[in-house]
């Protein structure tokens, strides 16, 4: 086989076959199939895509190419969560605790920032001490004694994935449906865990702007999943604007004890509750979603999904004392307001504009390897169909430069404020 062929073949709009798909992965991996050839067929692919069996063998074949964890010495059904990226997106951090206060095991893999993305990861670092790099026996012992871990993917899970998805991100070929489906489930179903439910953004801040481009990765993604035997469903959830009102790291997770507390923001409240009873239905622990609701909540009452998040911190090195003081997180020097220029209607926040500005000020990497600033951020003081007056602050900057000018812009230009509320529609649909 040669690899010539079957760029040739992808370019042509053939179909790959299973070994075909072997062979690049493999190839690719072990450094027998050189860049310049891969990011070829991955152009190749972007422009033509994939069929079903395609991203199926796909996926198949980045998950051999590492280990896939055992969990089998964990007793319940194992659930997880996959987001695919957003702005203010803390969801898993509450979410997490609550299910695992409810005697369900949840094993959980995520990921850092990307691009204007923010990453569980980076902001459960911003809890001084907390450690994401779990070895594969102390990982599985925690999920064993307290049903919850958020660590980072070990060396050996999908590294056709690691490989393949650095060289998208400098070739410009990361929003491709079957190369960002068979990425996130190649990774999944290493893990181990026997149910999972996607949240698949569509808006301004997703990797898919077009509610039809969503729904279509969301059916590749639980499509795959099912031919393995997971139990695996999708939301789709808007991301037309941050979720929530906090943007940055040591601000995100205040703002998810704030929303274990029982006193987050609306929007980001309602699709942690969304997502956790799809997870609690999969997981067999209520016979139906209004059920799994009515259990989330009374954790979160109880103050046992606090208890829940306390206990992962200190099981993973983190100091427990910022759930009573975030400021132990430390603080930025400067907080700036963004007056607005104008009287009228929050109608467009652009998420992803509002998570470079972050990125900007630090909370996000511009080049991999970049150090994070964890206490800087945005918090948004009005979201879209909020009035708001001329000179009225629309969100504070929290900084540790006075030089923000850029920042200040980039959100100018990127919040409109019109004579009519504009809205959104958090969950736009769900697929089985
Ligand atoms: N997240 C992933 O893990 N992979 C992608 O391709 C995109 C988002």
């Amino acid at each position: 086989m040669r690899m010539i062929d079957i760029i040739d073949d992808k370019r042509n709009k053939k179909e790959l076959s299973k070994e075909e798909i072997e062979y690049f992965v493999d190839g690719y991996t072990d450094g027998t199939i050189p860049d310049y050839q891969t990011s070829a067929l991955l152009m190749s692919i972007y422009f033509n895509g994939m069929s079903d069996s395609e991203q199926t063998n796909l996926a198949m074949q980045m998950l051999d190419s590492g280990d896939k964890l055992d969990l089998s010495n964990i007793s319940g059904i194992k659930v997880d969560k996959h987001s695919t990226g957003g702005v203010g997106d803390k969801t898993s951090i509450p979410l997490a605790p609550m299910i695992a206060a409810l005697g369900i095991p949840i094993p959980m893999i995520s990921g850092r920032g990307l691009g204007h993305t923010g990453g569980t990861l980076d902001k459960l670092e911003a809890i001084p001490g907390f450690n994401v790099e779990l070895s594969e026996e102390e990982f599985k012992n925690q999920v064993k004694d307290i049903n919850l871990a958020i660590v980072g993917a070990t060396g050996n899970i999908a590294p056709a994935d690691k490989k393949i998805y650095a060289l998208r991100d400098v070739t410009d070929t990361v929003d491709s449906i079957p190369l960002i489906a068979s990425s996130i489930m190649s990774k999944k179903i290493a893990s181990g865990t026997n149910a999972l439910v996607l949240d698949v953004k569509t808006g301004s801040g997703a990797f898919m702007k077009e509610e039809s481009e969503a729904e279509k990765l969301a059916n590749a993604l639980v499509s795959i999943g099912k031919i393995v035997g997971m139990d695996c469903m999708a939301v789709i959830s808007d991301m037309n604007q941050p979720l929530g009102n906090k943007i940055g790291n040591s601000l995100e997770i205040e703002e998810s004890i704030d929303i274990l507390k029982g006193k987050g923001p609306e929007d980001i409240t309602e699709l942690v509750y969304t997502l956790g009873s799809q997870m609690v239905v999969l997981a067999g622990k209520a016979e139906n979603l209004a059920e799994a609701r009515e259990k989330l909540e009374s954790v979160v009452k109880n103050g046992k999904a606090l208890e829940s998040f306390k206990e992962m911190i200190i099981a993973q090195g983190g100091n427990p004392d910022i759930i009573d003081n975030p400021l132990l997180m430390g603080k930025a020097k400067y907080e700036v307001e963004l007056p607005s220029k104008e009287s009228g209607f929050i109608s467009k926040m652009n998420a992803n504009e509002i998570g470079i500005a972050s990125m900007l000020l630090g909370g996000g990497r511009q080049s991999k390897g970049d150090k994070l600033d964890y206490t800087v951020g945005i918090n948004l003081n009005k979201k879209i169909g909020d009035p708001v007056n001329k000179g009225e602050s629309i969100l504070t900057i929290y900084s540790n430069s006075k030089d923000i000018d850029d920042v200040m812009n980039l959100l100018y230009n990127n919040i409109e404020i019109t004579s009519e509320p504009g809205s959104v529609k958090l969950i736009h649909e769900i697929i089985k």
